[in-house]
């Protein structure tokens, strides 16, 4: 369990944390947040999480409650009092606490800033043992999927219902009949003739920090990918599946619907991507913000 939590520029007690009882983020949903690994001390992304935050904050019109380069010192001073190496942090920031409306605040109100850190074994499987089975579900999420909100019942809901059906995770499906993402990773398929396939980054998908980081690893193993569409047809019919997101790194999909992907374990260019991106957060390649944990 964590021991302490930081809200609004205090670190307090994880259990005692709280927020107003009239925070928009607790009564619309009218927040963002980022999921950021902290794998043997060293942040994974960093920059391209805060990026992101950025990015959702500016599309919703909320302020960013502290300058941006104070962040990296607030989530290790999280990790340092919760004595974390291995963990996930996890920021979330709110619009801030107004009286029920749902037009934006007239009153200027100050952002609520939350940010926890829970203990996470990047290590607990070997890669190879990591693959997940997935069923594919109906994507009942908002238009604006680029935008990191707490918004969260459709991949809940989706997510239990994966679970309900014996799988351990949803491809979700648009109308058109496509593959979007996961419920909170992008989802990837290696064709039998060797492209790498996964959803262009429109407002159809969270672009993922992970998927972004693993581009250029991609160029170095003289791989083509085709940003586009794909079906679960498709993918059944794949050489290998997998999907990417800051918890989940790079994991094996090993099955679709009950259907095996390629032998039914993790293929081999989802072990050298995980391995190249684990390698990649070890050696600071992401242009990290200076230190580890
Ligand atoms: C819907 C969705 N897609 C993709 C991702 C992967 O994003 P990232 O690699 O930045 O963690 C996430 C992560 O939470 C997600 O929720």
């Amino acid at each position: 369990m964590p021991k302490t939590a930081y809200v609004n520029g205090r670190y307090v007690p994880h259990g005692e944390a709280s927020v107003h009882v009239e925070d928009r983020g607790f009564q619309f949903a009218d927040s963002v947040y980022e999921v950021i690994g902290v794998i043997n001390g060293d942040f994974a992304d960093m920059r391209g999480h805060l990026d992101r935050l950025e990015r959702s904050l500016s599309e919703l019109r909320i302020d960013m409650p502290v300058r941006r380069a104070v962040i990296p010192f607030i989530v290790r001073e999280l990790l340092r009092r919760n004595r974390l190496r291995n963990a996930n942090v996890y920021i979330q920031i709110t619009r801030g606490a107004a009286p029920r409306d749902f037009a934006f605040p007239k009153k200027p109100v100050v952002p609520t800033f939350v940010m926890t850190a829970r203990p996470f074994s990047f290590d607990a499987k070997r890669i190879e043992d990591k693959g997940v089975r997935v069923v594919t579900l109906p994507d009942r999420r908002w238009a604006r999927r680029d935008i990191k909100t707490t918004n969260l019942l459709p991949p809940v809901l989706a997510k239990q219902e994966a679970l309900d059906a014996g799988a351990d995770d949803a491809w979700l499906v648009d109308r058109e009949g496509f593959v979007t993402e996961a419920t909170a990773s992008n989802a990837w398929i290696l064709t039998k003739d060797g492209v790498l396939v996964t959803r262009a980054p429109t407002h159809d998908i969270l672009k993922g920090v992970t998927r972004s980081a693993i581009l250029p690893l991609l160029e170095a193993e003289g791989l083509y990918l085709e940003e586009r569409a794909f079906t679960p047809l498709e993918a059944v019919e794949a050489a290998e599946a997998f999907s990417t997101s800051a918890t989940a790194l790079v994991t094996p999909v090993v099955a679709i619907d009950g259907r095996t992907i390629g032998d039914g374990k993790a293929g081999p260019l989802t072990v050298k991507l995980y391995k190249a991106y684990r390698d990649y957060v070890r050696k600071g390649l992401d242009g990290q913000i200076g230190w580890s944990a």
